[in-house]
């Protein structure tokens, strides 16, 4: 019997835009994913799933998806690498993520493109700044840090970030995926792929 899915009306598919980690990599991840997570605390994200969002569109028409796949790899920077070297909490989305605590400048110009692009399209993407995470777990209801280097965001009480051994991520394209919920958790398909310059 097949699982439901989450029903868009016609044609429409829910999309982002991501950078998406090898399998080994996503391996590592994953690995470190486990032994973080407090034992009975929360869904770790299967490693074929691990990824990082740039920017949102929601759910669209094939006509939106089209302009957006003319526009999206107009401007890409050269590849690069993103070094993620802490963990983040977020109580309220009961999320953990891997973080940069350096990312490069040229990512947050690289997301104000991609936003761009969705504007021009009609959309309206996210606009507070662009925080790059790459979500590890969800449901995750209590998490107090794992030890040495913890340290606790004073100004925002909502986040709390742990220093980890840096892992290295050599991102060498860009992602148009599609989401379908299913009762297990998400099913991401990569529909279109730009490779960085
Ligand atoms: P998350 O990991 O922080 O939940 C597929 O759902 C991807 O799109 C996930 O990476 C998710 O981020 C992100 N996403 C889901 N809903 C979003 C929204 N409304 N705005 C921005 N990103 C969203």
């Amino acid at each position: 019997m097949s699982e439901p899915t989450t029903v868009l009306s016609g044609d429409r598919q829910r999309l982002f835009l991501a950078i998406w980690p090898d399998a080994a990599l996503a391996a590592r991840l994953h690995e470190l994913t486990r032994r973080t997570l407090p034992p009975g605390q929360g869904r770790a994200i299967e490693a074929r799933n691990l990824h990082l969002t740039l920017a949102f569109l929601g759910s669209v028409e094939p006509t939106c998806r089209s302009c957006v796949e003319s526009l999206a790899g107009e401007q890409r920077p050269p590849a690069f690498t993103l070094i993620f070297d802490c963990l983040g909490y977020w109580p309220r989305s009961h999320l953990l993520w891997a973080g940069c605590s350096q990312p490069p400048a040229m990512l947050r110009s690289w997301v104000d493109h991609l936003r761009g692009a969705l504007r021009r399209c009609g959309l309206e993407p996210e606009t507070r700044p662009f925080k790059a995470h790459l979500t590890l777990a969800r449901n995750v209801r209590r998490y107090s840090g794992i030890g040495r280097g913890g340290r606790v965001a004073a100004r925002m009480r909502h986040e709390r970030v742990d220093d980890v051994a840096p892992v290295e991520w050599p991102v060498t394209a860009l992602m148009l995926v599609s989401s379908e919920t299913r009762p297990h958790g998400a099913r991401y398909t990569i529909l279109r792929e730009w490779p960085l310059g």
